[in-house]
């Protein structure tokens, strides 16, 4: 399974990087706001630099609705970069987008993805990536997992390329839980990923190991 960072935070997303673990970025504009990152330059430089760090997928969102704004403006995204993949949130009018985006090859993740005949007609209109969003689904006590488990296996059903990325994922069981489904990748916080690495067991293992260590270690008098 794939790791996306789910930032704009560029501390953050060097922090993954220097990890090693790191297979992309995505943004949206509530995350690109929280740094601050406001009109078109600053915007589009914020995303250059982005794809500067890490040299992989960096999903970068739309903010026009209509088809023609959109494809413009998704257009103008795809040229800062070739790792820039255009994010567009699921409507009609991002639908005709993205199969236009995919004929001119311009790759597309559909994003605010909540149940699976959306996530169907994105890959029909030949998504690169459908963005699911569990911990929204979670947030109004419906299962966010099972819409990731419905989509693969619609996926898997009839070979669609389009490859489902978990997003709005919270903690590490989220992570964990797309793994053992077969999510393609998986987008979560910095604090998520740094998550993972901790065990109790690890900690007191590791503490017994350096004292035992240091006791037949302890000079000879
Ligand atoms: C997906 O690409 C979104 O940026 C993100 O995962 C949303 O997560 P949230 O529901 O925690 O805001």
């Amino acid at each position: 399974m794939k790791f996306f960072i789910d930032t704009a935070n560029l501390a953050d997303i060097r922090e993954a990087q220097d990890m090693g673990i790191l297979d992309g970025v995505t943004t949206n504009p509530s995350l690109m706001a929280k740094e601050g990152i406001t009109g078109k330059d600053n915007v589009m430089r914020h995303y250059k630099q982005i794809c500067e760090i890490v040299q992989s997928d960096v999903s970068a969102e739309v903010i026009s609705v209509k088809y023609d704004e959109m494809i413009k403006e998704g257009e103008e995204l795809a040229d800062i970069d070739e790792n820039i993949v255009v994010k567009v949130p699921m409507s009609g009018d991002s639908i005709k987008a993205i199969k236009y985006f995919s004929e001119k090859g311009i790759r597309t993740n559909c994003t605010l993805i909540f149940s699976a005949g959306q996530a169907l007609l994105a890959a029909k209109a030949g998504a690169t990536y459908v963005s699911p969003f569990v911990g929204r689904l979670d947030d109004i006590s419906t299962d966010g997992m099972a819409l990731i488990e419905q989509i693969v296996t619609i996926f898997t059903n009839y070979g669609y390329s389009t490859e489902v990325l978990a997003a709005s994922v919270r903690h590490p069981m989220h992570v964990i839980q797309c793994a053992e489904i077969g999510a393609d990748i998986m987008t979560a916080p910095l604090s998520v990923m740094k998550q993972l690495l901790n065990h109790p067991l690890t900690d007191s293992g590791l503490a017994k190991f350096l004292a035992d260590h240091e006791k037949a270690n302890l000079p000879v008098k």
